[in-house]
């Protein structure tokens, strides 16, 4: 017997997206079960442990009964802990009010969206870039206008002038994912000002995505919120997934304006409460407590990038860059595709896995290529992948490559 039957669902369900690196996660898992060796580039988890005092303080929480609920924008130990970190590494000032804390960071992005969005109104997010913008904008009834990258000489760039072009009387907000996923492009100073000076012209509102801020090897960055006039207009997405190899926890914050930051945590109460109030404890030594294990996290995460940077390019028809933030790599592979005979992006795709067991995603898992395009990208994550297997799998992909 069967119990399927057509469901009359909303139709905004037709216009929400997801995110497909999930289903290469999926199919390369499948490949396993089969028997066959997989080596993992293909999501943004970690196979790194997170530290163990951050653990520790997540079980004392526990055994203390922090068990209960608490207040919906977050402890206030946690936003004043925020607040203080994220205002000195971004030479601003932020106060607990400035806060709002979040199950990860992924619901900042609805909730700025929910809070200063209305149908209609166009925004301009990156593409390549996480798709969770995209599904996030239409699904809620917004234009959603998508700006690219171009090749620079040692990382990608924005693409400037499909931003400003793509601005029109009707754009209300501006996205912006600073260090990138899936490019591992971080922005010159003088790009973020020049972004920071067309918001300030067309008076829009930004979501600065800095989920990778601190997963940064050499060098610093500015966030597009310490430049004059952007502090007012930008809501900072903060997560402690990656600095602390925290993604199962779901830890992260809002930081942004008083005013944004209460309607945030508003909707705070209408969809969970509160974040899980003992993980929140957890986060508060993450920021406060000994620092070691973030270290380690940022140091083996070097070794891998320079391991898989080495690699990727000494692969015939692969050429990478060597981005000083993020773990991903977004290597050029437009002339191994025509070497191969691959005409699409799957094809590539399936035939590296089945062939050599090296899953990774495409361009195409981060959004449909725009017009003009015409360089052919992949994406190697290496925060789930340790460096034996790195070396490994991409001496495989290499012998297949060049066969
Ligand atoms: C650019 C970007 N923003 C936001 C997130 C969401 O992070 P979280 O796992 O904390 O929800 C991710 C996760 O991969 C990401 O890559």
């Amino acid at each position: 017997m069967t119990l399927e039957r057509t469901y009359d669902v909303a139709d905004r369900i037709a216009r929400l997206g997801t995110e497909t690196a999930f289903a290469v996660s999926a199919e390369a898992a499948a490949w396993q079960e089969k028997g066959n060796r997989v080596y993992p580039f293909h999501l943004g988890d970690m196979n790194l442990p997170t530290p163990q005092n951050i653990v520790d303080a997540a079980t004392k929480a526990i055994a203390d009964r922090k068990t209960g609920y608490c207040p919906n924008a977050g402890i206030m130990p946690l936003r004043e802990a925020l607040a203080a970190d994220i205002g000195a590494s971004h030479g601003i000032v932020y106060a607990a009010e400035n806060v709002a804390v979040q199950p990860g960071g992924k619901p900042v992005i609805e909730k700025f969206l929910l809070t200063l969005m209305d149908p209609g109104d166009e925004v301009l997010y990156p593409n390549p870039g996480f798709p969770i913008y995209e599904s996030q904008i239409e699904f809620l009834g917004g234009v959603a206008k998508p700006y690219g990258f171009v090749p620079g000489a040692t990382n990608f760039l924005l693409d400037f002038e499909a931003i400003e072009a793509a601005i029109t009387p009707r754009t209300k907000l501006l996205i912006f994912n600073n260090l990138h996923n899936p490019t591992g492009a971080e922005s010159p100073d003088e790009e973020t000002e020049a972004l920071a000076a067309l918001a300030l012209e067309h008076d829009l509102y930004v979501l600065s995505d800095e989920a990778y801020w601190d997963i940064r090897y050499s060098g610093r960055s500015k966030s597009i919120a310490s430049l004059p006039g952007m502090q007012e207009r930008t809501v900072i997405l903060y997560t402690f997934s990656k600095k602390f190899a925290m993604t199962g926890w779901r830890l992260g914050g809002a930081i942004g304006p008083k005013v944004l930051v209460s309607h945030i945590a508003t909707l705070n109460v209408n969809q969970e409460s509160c974040t899980t109030h003992f993980i929140q404890w957890a986060g508060v030594e993450a920021l406060r407590g000994d620092q070691t294990g973030a270290e380690e996290i940022l140091a083996i995460l070097r070794e891998r990038r320079d391991l898989a940077v080495r690699l990727l390019n000494d692969i015939d028809g692969v050429s990478c860059y060597s981005p000083e933030a993020t773990f991903y790599l977004f290597p050029d592979v437009t002339a191994l595709m025509e070497r191969k005979g691959f005409a699409t992006y799957d094809e590539l795709r399936r035939a590296a896995l089945e062939q050599t067991g090296v899953s990774f995603c495409t361009r195409l898992h981060f959004g449909r290529e725009l017009p003009g395009e015409s360089r052919r990208y992949a994406r190697f994550a290496y925060s789930g992948i340790d460096t034996a297997d790195i070396a490994e799998g991409l001496g495989k992909l290499k012998a297949w490559a060049e066969a």
